[in-house]
């Protein structure tokens, strides 16, 4: 009987995987479009008081500077609203704890790099024979667009793997809340920079008074490595590579906080940061525009590219198989 269920479940979910990656598509244009609306140095006053006024203020902004940009960003803005809603109602303290300790005490695969990319592949697109671009064809582009910009190699393959996380949907998520979307700190009091932060009310930590300060249960400067952010394909994979490889802590940080938006392109939670984290977010941002840029119709031929990639994937995990 629970077998049955677990297959069905997992059925679903396969059926599913074009939805999850539209969803994250949908999600990614909201974040091009807010990029290109947005003023330089905008949002950089640090001040938790000032923030409650920033989301509408940043409306405004972006309402009066490009009306007709602004009507396109509106449009994404409905597409993805209930997503958020379900994701900021749901992402708390107590399942983060929790999705924390499933991902230590379980295993959900053992796999060499490469394969979890063709299975990502195969889960994801394998639903929609339509479909124009796969997770193969991102992963390529965005390590080719940084391969060609001649930067090191150990960049190179956070590009190539940095959204490898996704398999986390065919494993243990709970929908696709806990997996995409943009990342935010949990424990603490959530800024109106974070997209659609009156859908925060419905989070049960939202009243709680232990998370619901500007530093709830962290402290000033304390540093991000000591934060909980919402749980996803980024906190998820960041762990994978910071077990299983020898990636740079540079990697590792644009693994972590690549959909950390209300961070790297709003400048909130700065009082949470450390000197090693100033240095981490210039690496995130410098990542951040070939993941939102480098999507385009371009198919690069697999076969032609695998043996360098799975070279450069050698280099830096020295285990081939790994625990995912
Ligand atoms: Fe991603
Ligand atoms: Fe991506």
């Amino acid at each position: 009987m629970i077998h049955t269920k677990v297959t069905k479940k997992k059925f679903q979910k396969h059926k599913l995987g074009k939805s999850l990656d539209k969803k994250d598509d949908e999600v990614l244009q909201v974040n091009q479009l807010k990029l290109q609306l947005r003023k330089p140095g905008m949002a950089e006053n640090e001040d938790v008081e000032k923030d409650s006024a920033s989301w509408d203020a940043q409306m405004d902004y972006y309402k009066n500077a490009n009306t007709k940009m602004f009507r396109q960003y509106e449009l994404a803005c409905d597409r993805v609203k209930q997503f958020y809603e379900e994701q900021h109602e749901k992402q708390t303290v107590a399942y983060n704890i929790q999705a924390r300790i499933n991902f230590k005490t379980k295993t959900r695969a053992k796999m060499s790099v490469w394969e979890g990319l063709e299975k990502l592949n195969r889960l994801l697109d394998d639903s929609d024979p339509d479909t124009e671009l796969s997770q193969i064809d991102h992963a390529l582009q965005t390590a080719e667009a940084i391969r060609r910009d001649g930067q090191p190699r150990w960049f190179q393959l956070v590009g190539l793997i940095h959204d490898l996380g996704k398999l986390l949907y065919f494993f243990d998520s709970q929908g696709q809340w806990d997996v995409v979307g943009d990342t935010f700190p949990v424990g603490c009091k959530f800024l109106s920079r974070i997209i659609f932060p009156e859908s925060f009310k419905k989070n049960s930590d939202f009243t709680n008074p232990l998370y619901n300060t500007k530093y709830g249960i962290y402290s000033k400067h304390c540093g991000l490595d000591k934060v909980m952010l919402s749980w996803g394909h980024d906190e998820y994979m960041y762990h994978v590579a910071k077990n299983n490889s020898t990636l740079p802590q540079e990697a590792l940080a644009m693994i972590r906080y690549h959909s950390f938006y209300p961070w790297h392109l709003e400048n909130a939670y700065t009082y949470l940061m450390d000197d090693h984290d100033t240095k981490m977010l210039e690496a995130v941002r410098a990542f951040n525009k070939y993941d939102l840029y480098s999507k385009n119709d371009q198919q690069y031929d697999v076969d032609e590219l695998k043996s360098y990639y799975l070279e450069l994937i050698d280099e830096y995990f020295p285990k081939k198989v790994i625990e995912f």
